[in-house]
């Protein structure tokens, strides 16, 4: 994993399917306790957006390999008051190691990228969440043992989430469906990426029928129908969406060993039932908690920490 010395994590398709299948595999290892590693280096998050998972398995993530965490809170920092991101940029890279942000436009991440040297992490933005979809990958190999030839069917908003996931699969030969209402499916851009990319004979489909994406998948995924910024657009989304609920009756078409996965927060009684969240079938703990299994491998990786 040396080639990923010192690169950035801006999207989920700016790493190749073994460098995926490299990154979850040193998270399987660093979970077990069979790998170990050591990182005395300085994470700073900038976040401008609300979170708990994504802020705190990072910083546990970075104490865990012995490193330091800045939270960078822009309406704390000179940024969040209209200092050009490119300024900013180029003086945190001077302090920090390694950054992750989260903010609503992709073209930030990317000019924050461009103007700072160090390694900067995607940690959300509207179009894409990679580091939640290296977690999910790793929760799928966890239940099955593999990924290829699986079927993840996606249910709900074609949001950032759902981007990453297509591309995800599409690259590591997982069969992909995603149901969504006519104006909410995914990105085409991303859809078109994911059909260009798809290795394995990976299926990808598209539908507004979220029985049919259902039927026969190992994995029913699905996240909330607002996303962060989108949320006074929640009261009207909630009838158009209502089809695309996971519930017991929807899941029941899936395969009978079917998983089912939700990045949260969660909406109970919205996308996903509570029996659904909390039944059986609800790996949601241990993905999310797989997030700071695979951050830590993303961070090592980074950083350089294994070689
Ligand atoms: N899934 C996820 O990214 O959660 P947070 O918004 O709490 O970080
Ligand atoms: N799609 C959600 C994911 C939250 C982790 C959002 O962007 O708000």
């Amino acid at each position: 994993m040396k080639q990923l010395k010192g690169r950035d994590l801006l999207g989920i398709a700016d790493l190749s399917p073994a460098e995926i299948k490299g990154l979850l595999d040193i998270a399987r290892q660093l979970k077990s306790g069979e790998l170990t590693c050591t990182a005395n280096k300085v994470l700073g998050l900038l976040f401008y957006k609300a979170s708990t998972r994504t802020r705190v398995s990072f910083s546990v993530a970075m104490y865990q390999l012995g490193g330091q965490v800045i939270d960078l809170n822009p309406s704390v920092t000179q940024v969040g008051r209209g200092e050009p991101i490119q300024d900013t940029a180029r003086v945190l890279d001077r302090y920090l190691d390694i950054l992750a942000i989260r903010t609503f436009q992709q073209e930030d991440v990317r000019l924050f990228a461009e103007y700072a040297g160090i390694p900067v992490i995607n940690a959300l933005t509207d179009l894409e969440h990679p580091c939640q979809i290296l977690a999910d990958l790793l929760t799928i190999e966890e239940c099955f043992g593999s990924l290829e030839g699986k079927t993840v069917a996606y249910v709900g908003d074609g949001n950032n989430v759902a981007n990453s996931l297509l591309l995800a699969c599409s690259l590591m030969g997982i069969n992909v469906h995603i149901a969504a209402p006519t104006d909410y499916q995914p990105n085409n851009s991303f859809v078109k990426k994911a059909k260009e990319l798809a290795n394995h004979g990976a299926e990808i489909v598209i539908t507004e029928d979220a029985i049919a994406a259902v039927k026969e998948a190992q994995v029913v995924y699905t996240d909330v129908w607002a996303s962060m910024g989108q949320e006074d657009l929640a009261s009207t989304r909630i009838p158009i969406f209502q089809p695309y609920q996971v519930n017991e009756k929807l899941l029941s078409y899936a395969d009978s060993r079917a998983i089912v996965l939700h990045c949260l927060p969660a909406h109970r009684g919205e996308e996903i039932t509570n029996e659904v969240i909390e039944g059986k079938q609800s790996r949601v703990w241990d993905q999310a908690e797989n997030r700071m299994h695979a951050q830590k491998a993303l961070l090592a990786v980074l950083l350089g920490c294994l070689e």
